[in-house]
């Protein structure tokens, strides 16, 4: 009788990559990063961030600095945060918004979002931001990284160490924190949505387990994964904060699979990137709830039909019992129902599981991509 002792196995509790762990840890992930933001009455709080709460109230733009996976959690954080504030947000990928003239004041409040803390073009624009006169906030997961230090204030997602050089766990955290920050700036400033932030805080607690369900579903993603394996490229839509998710998408599927790969604004396709779908292409399709607002849901719905209509395979994202997108979908992976703007935290995990099970059907090695470092600390 002879056991197996490696330490690195032991490391990956039992799963095949750290990756896979991590995906496996995102309703951890999500759960600790919204833990203690509350008080006994479900009100946010933030003392942690011990910042000027005067300043804050007059706040009148937002910029949000990030690369990478990091960038899109800024992306879905443009969506929650004006939804809920009605302050103005832009997003920039960080080594672009230091290297222009942007227009940012002392009632400007540049975030930082960083996984690592560590990533010079994101602390560049961080230290720029401050020279400009700006305050600037952190959302990072290391503790005494240097962005952080570097920053007037400091929102911790609670993810735990991210091993695996793509991030996974770190964007559903980061996604979480950038809620909890909208929802407290809703409340510290009062206004239509100062009321509902305890609402939604507490849709947002619900997700955690609803990620759960979605992972415990993955059997079908998996197998459609290692059939793609061979699948010279690969699109994806999404509109909304869908769209941000479409990115990621793609984004995990360049750098674990090598494949290529393309996210869109679904609205876009028709001009341009439907000129792409040929017989065969497979599309992922990240739709909306049928709830959501303004028709988008059937906007997307049509899109599918356009694709499918010129042979594209399509692999459909959808709110549980959406039986609109049947009839255009080849694949049908399901989410629970959550609000429109905490669906990034759901539709995402397919696509992470997608390139994951499809990149270690190639035999690659999913936590160390090639060319890939899990900090850039170079500009
Ligand atoms: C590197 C990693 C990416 C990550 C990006 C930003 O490029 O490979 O996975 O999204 O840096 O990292 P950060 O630590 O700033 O979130």
């Amino acid at each position: 009788y002879h056991v197996d002792w490696d330490a690195a196995a032991a490391e990956k509790g039992g799963f095949r990559s750290f990756m896979d762990k991590e995906i496996d840890e995102q309703p951890q992930a999500v759960a600790d990063t919204l833990l203690g933001r509350t008080d006994a009455a479900g009100a946010l709080v933030l003392d942690e961030l011990r910042i000027d709460e005067e300043a804050l109230k007059r706040v009148s733009k937002i910029v949000l600095v990030a690369c990478g996976t990091a960038s899109y959690a800024g992306m879905v954080a443009k969506y929650a945060i004006e939804h809920w504030t009605r302050i103005p947000c832009e997003v920039e990928l960080a080594h672009e918004f230091r290297y222009r003239d942007p227009v940012v004041d002392d009632r400007t409040l540049v975030v930082s979002i960083s996984q690592s803390g560590e990533t010079m073009d994101t602390l560049m624009a961080v230290k720029h931001a401050r020279e400009l006169g700006a305050m600037t906030i952190a959302i990072c997961n290391t503790h005494g990284s240097t962005i952080p230090r570097e920053s007037d204030a400091v929102l911790y997602t609670h993810a735990g160490p991210e091993i695996a050089v793509a991030s996974t766990k770190a964007f559903l955290a980061q996604i979480t924190a950038v809620y909890v920050l909208g929802l407290y700036l809703a409340q510290l400033r009062g206004g239509t949505y100062a009321d509902e932030a305890q609402a939604v805080m507490k849709e947002l607690h619900e997700v955690p387990a609803k990620i759960r369900t979605v992972l415990d579903a993955m059997g079908r993603v998996r197998e459609i994964a290692r059939f793609m394996a061979d699948s010279p490229a690969v699109l994806f839509l999404g509109r909304h904060v869908g769209y941000p998710v479409a990115m990621e998408g793609a984004l995990k599927l360049k750098e674990l699979a090598y494949i290529h790969a393309e996210g869109f604004a679904a609205g876009e396709l028709k001009h341009g990137p439907i000129a792409l779908v040929e017989p065969g292409q497979p599309v992922f399709v990240v739709v909306p709830s049928p709830s959501t607002e303004h028709g988008l849901h059937g906007k997307v719905v049509s899109n599918i039909q356009e694709i499918r209509a010129r042979g594209a395979r399509t692999l459909v994202i959808a709110e549980e019992g959406d039986e609109s997108v049947v009839p255009f979908a080849d694949e049908i992976i399901s989410v629970p129902t959550v609000p429109t703007l905490l669906a990034p935290l759901l539709t995402v995990v397919p696509l992470q599981v997608f390139a994951c099970e499809l990149a270690s059907a190639k035999g690659l090695d999913v936590d160390q991509p090639r060319n890939l470092a899990k900090s850039v600390t170079v500009e």
